[in-house]
């Protein structure tokens, strides 16, 4: 599989790494605009053609898929060429700007007979394999609550708020791992920076009483990456910054019993033992990438796909509209 790479920023070092280094793929071209990210690359590859020039990779006859690895406003324009020219389409998270322009680019590749993939990387790590292990296993029993918190200092986006940048994982994840799909969407956030929301609060109410909350900034002092799962049955702390032990599950929970003739419900707090589970410890990019080549190879549909992308930016347009409101509910 011949790649060409669009956008060598922040994120894109770490896709062509990881074609580069891949089975059966090889990056022949990378695009970039600003002349230092060249140079990087130049230092880093010397072997591998530069360009300031999306469209010379996007038209190239030799490549057979593009990865898209440029700012978000871009990402519509870049995957909506490169399909139209044959090419399958790995494009970064969030997959377009907006619901009609990813319903495009769906029905593109459908026509073109070409795989799209969104960049859900999450999705690939071993920690939330093993939560959707846990899940499938009914190991937490009935989900209650998905609550997340992705916090930092920076890096500010020039071309989007915090939610979509920072919430895409998340609602990515919660999409993976929550069966039902998501009703109605609740988000407050507040500017103070550059004229995007810097810090955001979005709730997302499921059928069946699960409820998932995001906290998302780019103004706290220190990094944070924590999230809660509450089950019935059992609890999962996800600390994702940790070195080791990054779930944690907790035997711990309430029984609530209604003893006949008394109309007091009785609570009782169960607290047992807490394991951390063996995760496998792998890199998600690798394994995703390498599942990119797998599906264009076989033709099977990635479960991260052009729809799966799709439904994250529902959530995050019903976000945008919500945040726009000052926290009025919008139903998805
Ligand atoms: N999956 C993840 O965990 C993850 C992590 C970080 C970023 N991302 C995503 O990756 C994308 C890029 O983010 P980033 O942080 O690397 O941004 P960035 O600004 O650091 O890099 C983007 C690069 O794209 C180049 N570029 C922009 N428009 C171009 C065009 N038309 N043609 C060629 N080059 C162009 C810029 O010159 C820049 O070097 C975003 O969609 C972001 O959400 C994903």
């Amino acid at each position: 599989m011949k790649f060409g790479v669009i956008g060598y920023g922040y994120w894109g070092p770490n896709i062509v790494r990881n074609l580069a280094s891949l089975d059966g793929s090889q990056v022949l071209a990378i695009a970039d605009m600003s002349p230092a990210a060249r140079s990087r690359a130049h230092k880093a590859y010397p072997s591998i053609t530069l360009t300031p020039d999306a469209s010379e990779v996007i038209t190239s006859t030799e490549i057979d898929a593009v990865a898209v690895v440029s700012p978000v406003w871009t990402h519509y324009e870049l995957a909506k060429a490169a399909l139209e020219n044959g090419k399958h389409v790995f494009v970064e998270k969030p997959f377009t700007s907006n619901s009609a322009q990813g319903e495009e680019l769906i029905n593109l590749a459908i026509k073109n007979n070409l795989t799209i993939m969104v960049d859900h990387t999450f999705l690939f790590t071993g920690a939330v394999k093993k939560i959707r292990q846990l899940l499938d296993e009914e190991t937490l029993g009935n989900l209650y609550y998905y609550d997340s918190t992705r916090v930092n200092l920076g890096l500010f986006q020039h071309d989007i708020n915090v939610l979509w940048d920072l919430a895409p994982h998340d609602l990515s994840i919660m999409d993976y791992l929550i069966k039902e799909s998501p009703e109605a969407v609740v988000a407050t956030g507040q500017k103070h920076v550059n004229g995007y929301e810097d810090v955001a609060f979005m709730t997302v109410y499921f059928p069946e009483k699960i409820i998932a909350h995001i906290n998302v900034n780019w103004l706290s002092p220190v990094k944070v990456r924590t999230t809660l799962i509450g089950g019935e049955k059992r609890m999962v702390v996800w600390n994702d910054l940790a070195a080791d032990e990054k779930v944690k599950v907790y035997d711990k929970g309430v029984n609530v019993t209604n003893r006949e003739g008394v109309y007091d419900l009785l609570v009782s707090y169960r607290s047992g033992d807490m394991w951390a589970p063996q995760l496998e410890q792998i890199e998600a990019l690798h394994e995703e990438l390498s599942y990119f080549v797998d599906c264009i190879s076989t033709g099977q549909q990635p479960f991260n796909d052009g729809r799966a992308g799709l439904r994250v930016v529902k959530m995050l347009e019903a976000a945008s509209e919500s945040l726009n409101k000052r926290g009025s509910l919008v139903y998805l």
